[in-house]
C-alpha cells in the first residue's frame, strides 16, 4: 500500500438493481488461515477473502513454515505445521493495514519460542497494541514496542507459556482471539471472562478444528476456557460472504429511490448482525431468505429495497455486533428523517482511522448536519432528500470510510470524490465494479 493515492468520483446514477455476492468474511478468513496452518494434514478453504489484509496473514504464516497455496479453482489448500510448530521468520512480518493480522498473530506466536518483528502502514502504526501486549505479557511473552505501544514492535514468545485467567477490559474480539490462540499452545487451561460479548468466530472455528473449548457464564459475563497443547484436525471450510462488505450495496439500495438489491450468501452470525437490526428499527425494508448454516456459521440471502428511513437512538450495547458498520450507518442516518444519536463508540477512534472524526468531517463536507461528541455522532438527516455532495472526502487510509462515502456519492446531488480508493482492496477487491454492475 505504498502506491500514490487513487482518487475516484462517485455520483448518482439511478436505481440499483440486481443480485450480487460479496467477498468472503475477513474475520473468518484470517482465522481459517491461522488454524489450518496449525492442523497437520490438508485443509481446504473455499471462498477465502483475497484482500490485502488476509494475504498479509497468509504471507506471515508461510514465512513461518505453513504450506499455503491457491489452486486454479480458487480453493486454498494448506498443510499445517502442528500446534506449536511455527518456525522463526527470517524477516519482519509486514502487516500492511491489518489490525486483525497483527493482533491475532501476536497471540499465536506468544506461546512459541519465536522472536518476531511486526511492521505496518501509517494507519496500523498508530493503532494501540497495549491491549494485546498486556495479557500476552502475563502469559510470558516479552515486547519491545514503539512509543505508546505501537508498531513497529518486536515480541519474544515463550514456550511453554503460562496459561492465564483474564477479564477482557475492552470489548474486542481481536484481544479475545489473541489470548485464545496463545492458549492453544499453553499447557493447561487458559480462561477468558468477556463481560461484553463480541464476534465469536474464533470460538466456533476452534471447536470445528477439534480444540477443547468450554463456554459458560459467570455473574452475567461470558466465559471461555480453552485446553492447551491442543491437536487440531484439518478441515474443509466454506467461508460466507462478509456482512461488513454486504452492508455497502444493501444500504445503497435503501438510500437510492427505485432500488432493489439482493446480496446472496451473507454471514448473519448474531454477533455481527447488529446493523440489520438497527436499519430495520429505522424502517428499512430488509428481507432475509434461504437461511442456512455453512461451516458452523449462519448465512442468508438479504434483499434491500429503497426505504424512507427515520432517525433513532442507537442503543450502545448493540455496538460490538456492528462495530465496523458505523461508517455506513452514519451515511444512512444522514438521509433519514429526523435525528440519529449514537453513543458508547469510543472504540471507533482507534480503528483504521478515527472513524468518528473522519466520518464527521467527510459528512459535513458533503452537506450533512453532524455533531461530533466524544463517544458518538449526532446526525440530523435530510428526510430522504439527496445530500448536496460536491466535495472531496479524506479517507485517511480507511477502507470502510472510503466505501461509505462511495455510497453517499450515489445519494448526492453533486459528485463525491474519494481522495484515495486504494485501501478498499484490503477488504473488498472488486467493490467499484460491483457497484457499477448494480447501476448498469
Ligand atoms: C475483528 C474485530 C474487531 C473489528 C475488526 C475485525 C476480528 O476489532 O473491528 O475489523 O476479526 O476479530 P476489535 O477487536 O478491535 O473490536
Amino acid at each position: 500500500m505504498s502506491e500514490s493515492p487513487l482518487p475516484h468520483a462517485f455520483s448518482a446514477s439511478g436505481p440499483l438493481r440486481g443480485s450480487v455476492r460479496v467477498p468472503g468474511d475477513k474475520s473468518i478468513s484470517h482465522r481459517a488461515l491461522m488454524l489450518a496452518s496449525l492442523a497437520i494434514g490438508e485443509s481446504r478453504i473455499e471462498g477465502l477473502l483475497e484482500g490485502e489484509d488476509v494475504l498479509a496473514t497468509a504471507a506471515a504464516l508461510r514465512a513461518m513454515g505453513a504450506d499455503i497455496a491457491r489452486g486454479e479453482d480458487g480453493v486454498w489448500r494448506l498443510h499445517g505445521v502442528g500446534v506449536g510448530g511455527l518456525l522463526q521468520p527470517e524477516t519482519a512480518l509486514a502487516m500492511g493495514n491489518s489490525g486483525t493480522s497483527t493482533r491475532l498473530l501476536m497471540g499465536l506466536l506468544a506461546s512459541h519460542a519465536i522472536t518476531a518483528t511486526f511492521t505496518g502502514d501509517a494507519s496500523l502504526s498508530r493503532r494501540p497494541m497495549g491491549r494485546v501486549i498486556e495479557p500476552l505479557s502475563l502469559m510470558g511473552a516479552d515486547f519491545t514496542a514503539s512509543p505508546g505501544g505501537t508498531l513497529p514492535l518486536t515480541m519474544r514468545g515463550l514456550c511453554p507459556a503460562v496459561p492465564i485467567s483474564y477479564r477482557l477490559p475492552v470489548a474486542s474480539a481481536q484481544v479475545k482471539s489473541a489470548i485464545l490462540l496463545a492458549g492453544l499452545n499453553a499447557p493447561g487451561v487458559t480462561r477468558l471472562i468477556e463481560p461484553v460479548p463480541t464476534r465469536d468466530h474464533s470460538e466456533r472455528m476452534l471447536a470445528g478444528f477439534g480444540a477443547k473449548l468450554e463456554i459458560g457464564e459467570e455473574d452475567g459475563a461470558r466465559t471461555i476456557a480453552i485446553h492447551g497443547e491442543a491437536e487440531l484436525k484439518p478441515q474443509a471450510l466454506a467461508i460466507p460472504g462478509d456482512p461488513s462488505s454486504a452492508a455497502f450495496p444493501l444500504v445503497a439500495a435503501l438510500l437510492v429511490p427505485g432500488s432493489e438489491v439482493t446480496v446472496e450468501n451473507v454471514g448473519v452470525n448474531p454477533t455481527r448482525a447488529g446493523l440489520f437490526a438497527v436499519l430495520r428499527e429505522m424502517g428499512a425494508n430488509l428481507v432475509f431468505a434461504n437461511e442456512r448454516e455453512i461451516g458452523g456459521e449462519p448465512v442468508a440471502d438479504i434483499t434491500a429495497r429503497h426505504s424512507a428511513l427515520i432517525g433513532i437512538e442507537v442503543p450502545p450495547d448493540i455496538a460490538p455486533s456492528m462495530i465496523d458498520e458505523f461508517p455506513i450507518l452514519f451515511v444512512a442516518a444522514a438521509l433519514a428523517q429526523g435525528r440519529t444519536v449514537t453513543r458508547g463508540l469510543e472504540e471507533l477512534r482507534v480503528k483504521e482511522s478515527d472513524r468518528l472524526a473522519t466520518m464527521a468531517e467527510g459528512l459535513r463536507a458533503i452537506g450533512a448536519r453532524v455533531e461530533e461528541r466524544a463517544d458518538g455522532l449526532v446526525i440530523d438527516g435530510t428526510g430522504s432528500e439527496v445530500l448536496p455532495g460536491g466535495a472531496t472526502v479524506a479517507t485517511h487510509l480507511d477502507h470502510r470510510v472510503a466505501m461509505s462515502f462511495a455510497v453517499a456519492g450515489l445519494a448526492s446531488r453533486a459528485i463525491v470524490t474519494i481522495d484515495d480508493t486504494i485501501p478498499v482492496a484490503t477488504s473488498f477487491p472488486g467493490f467499484e465494479a460491483m457497484l457499477g454492475g448494480l447501476s448498469a
